[in-house]
């Protein structure tokens, strides 16, 4: 059977602060869902990670489906009647646009979709990050995809061992989508010298080379600030993974995402602190809105979900997320210096850049300041 597998996620509005969406939008949400389970769905599950609420469905309409899309902008606006009502702190922040026009690309919800034949045992996992960027997965996914020292089923298994190939956007680019596709484990430094770059370079899909239908890896690409044309919170990625047989174990995924790498986002989106894996349902952090990610698995039978297998719930991430906050910590301690916030091309809120701006008015050439200052003769 043809299933298409599609996440899309908004964060439209929360508590206190950028933290959790309220009970009631969340009701709102998972009802308009539950009305189409056994309609234009077959399945349905809502969640959220941090401020940003998840509609995951599956069905056979393929990628990009007009009405299903439609139904995920209805339930975010509808929700966001419910959040204003509430006072939610960023009520309907990722509604960028009035109106919707066929699908939510560009619109500000983000999206990830695969469509593929389904396994006898098809096993699938949904990644949801709040308060980072698309590019936060790029170094997972390499070393998931590409590297034999993280993934061992590139050695092991016949059926990893040719290689994945890698689909890379240029977000940055601002007329239409400009992409790249690389192989690895020919074009791996290709392929790091991009991903590197977390601002501009995100994978966007991973394929299998052996069986080069078969779709690994869709992860959501949008960037707000090229919708916006100026700040309006975090692209906060999505993705859809197919794992297990003809592609990565679940539990090779682990040991990437324990690394806990810097990436960019939490507080005003302008700084750099550790991507923390948690539980589903998890609050945004207080200790300066950390960057987090969580992973659902689900078995699939004709498009029938399971309940979620919660992946960074289980003991061992307790001593992994301590770790992951020491390094946060530390590197909270050196303030704005540095490393710590993003460098002024990517700095999310205008104070700063009209500050320097202004600033420039008082700088002299070198010459002129050498002379005694105004005032002393
Ligand atoms: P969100 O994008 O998750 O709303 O976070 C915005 C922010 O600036 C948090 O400090
Ligand atoms: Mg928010
Ligand atoms: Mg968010």
């Amino acid at each position: 059977m043809r299933v298409t597998v599609s996440v899309i996620k908004a964060d439209i509005g929360a508590i206190g602060g950028h933290t959790i969406p309220s009970a009631d939008v969340l009701a709102v949400v998972r009802d308009r869902v539950s009305r189409e389970r056994g309609g234009l769905l077959i399945d349905g599950f809502v969640y959220h990670t941090g401020d940003d609420i998840a509609l995951l469905m599956t069905h056979t309409r393929g990628k990009d489906h007009p009405a299903v899309h439609q139904l995920a902008w209805d339930a975010f606006r509808a929700a966001t009647d419910v959040a204003k009502r509430q006072g939610l702190y960023g009520a309907g922040q990722d509604l960028l646009k009035d109106a919707f026009s066929g699908n939510v690309r560009g619109l500000g919800p983000g999206s990830a979709e695969v469509e593929f034949d389904e396994r006898p045992n098809e096993a699938l996992m949904i990644l949801t990050a709040d308060k980072t960027e698309p590019g936060a997965f790029n170094l997972p996914m390499y070393l998931i995809f590409a590297d034999p020292m993280y993934s061992s089923g590139l050695l092991l298994s016949e059926a990893l061992h040719a290689g994945f190939r890698f689909r890379i956007m240029d977000v940055d680019y601002t007329e239409g989508d400009r992409m790249i596709t690389l192989d690895a484990p020919e074009r791996l430094y290709d392929i790091a010298a991009l991903l590197r770059d977390t601002n501009r370079f995100v994978v966007e899909s991973i394929w299998s080379r052996k069986y080069p239908h078969e779709q690994a890896v869709s992860i959501s690409t949008s960037r707000l600030r090229n919708i916006a044309g100026k700040y309006v919170g975090k692209d906060d990625p999505c993705a859809v993974v197919r794992v297990q047989k003809i592609f990565p174990a679940t539990e090779e995924f682990g040991p990437a995402f324990a690394l806990g790498p810097f990436v960019a986002g939490d507080t005003r989106g302008s700084h750099n602190l550790p991507l923390m894996p948690v539980p589903m349902n998890t609050p945004a952090s207080t200790f300066f809105c950390c960057p987090m990610v969580c992973g659902l698995g689900f078995s699939m039978q004709e498009g029938r979900l399971t309940e979620p297998s919660d992946l960074f719930a289980d003991p061992f991430w307790g001593g992994i997320r301590e770790h992951i906050a020491q390094k946060a910590v530390e590197m909270r301690k050196q303030g704005f210096f540095g490393p710590a916030m993003l460098p002024m091309s990517e700095l999310e809120y205008g104070g700063i850049v009209a500050r320097l701006r202004r600033l420039e008015e008082e700088f002299v050439v070198a010459k002129e300041a050498a002379k005694a200052p105004a005032g002393t003769e």
